[in-house]
């Protein structure tokens, strides 16, 4: 059976405009898209599960066939729960690339029925991370550019001082 349903991971600390992009195009894309906040045990994040679910939630009140859930599993086993033929990533820069790959083809070992699609970044975006956003903002600096409005103060207020 076809999958029409995909699943765009990530640790979202906070989530950007970057993120927004990718998001509003899978959607396009699929009947169903499953934003998942999930763990990167590299990092150490600065928003808990919770607050990033929340701000994603906030700016996507205008996409009526997209859900935002947590998960602190594995993301293939994620992908098999949900039944999802794809998972949605997006490509900053060449940068990305061999880690995305390695990261796919481990995914798609551990569960030969999903696809790991990318979606090239917009190129405003591609210097774009969660963490320089929280670095700027932590600092004072202005990050109107870099995460959606209807959460800027939210997140400002969030990481200053
Ligand atoms: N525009 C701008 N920035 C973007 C972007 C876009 N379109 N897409 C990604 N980024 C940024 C992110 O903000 C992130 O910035 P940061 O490093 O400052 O936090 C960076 O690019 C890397 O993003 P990504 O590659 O998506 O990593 P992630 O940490 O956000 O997500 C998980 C990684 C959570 C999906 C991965 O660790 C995972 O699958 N965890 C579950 C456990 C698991 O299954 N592990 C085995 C994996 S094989």
């Amino acid at each position: 059976m076809k999958s029409k349903t995909a699943i765009y991971p990530g640790s979202f600390d906070p989530i950007t405009l970057g993120h927004l992009d990718i998001i509003h195009r899978a959607a396009k894309l699929f009947d169903r898209l499953i934003v998942v906040v999930m763990v990167n045990p590299a990092k150490k994040c600065a928003f808990s599960p919770e607050e990033r679910v929340e701000l994603i939630k906030k700016c996507t009140t205008d996409l009526d066939n997209i859900t935002v859930e947590f998960s602190d599993g594995l993301l293939a086993d994620y992908a098999k729960e949900k039944q999802a033929g794809a998972i949605i990533k997006g490509l900053r820069a060449l940068s990305d690339f061999e880690y995305e790959f390695q990261m796919a083809l481990t995914n798609s070992k551990l569960n030969p029925d999903v696809e790991t699609l990318f979606l090239t970044t917009k190129a405003e975006n591609m210097y774009l991370s969660s963490s320089m956003v929280r670095q700027i903002a932590s600092m004072g600096g202005d990050v109107s550019g870099f995460v959606p409005d209807i959460i800027h103060k939210q997140i400002i207020n969030r990481l200053k001082g």
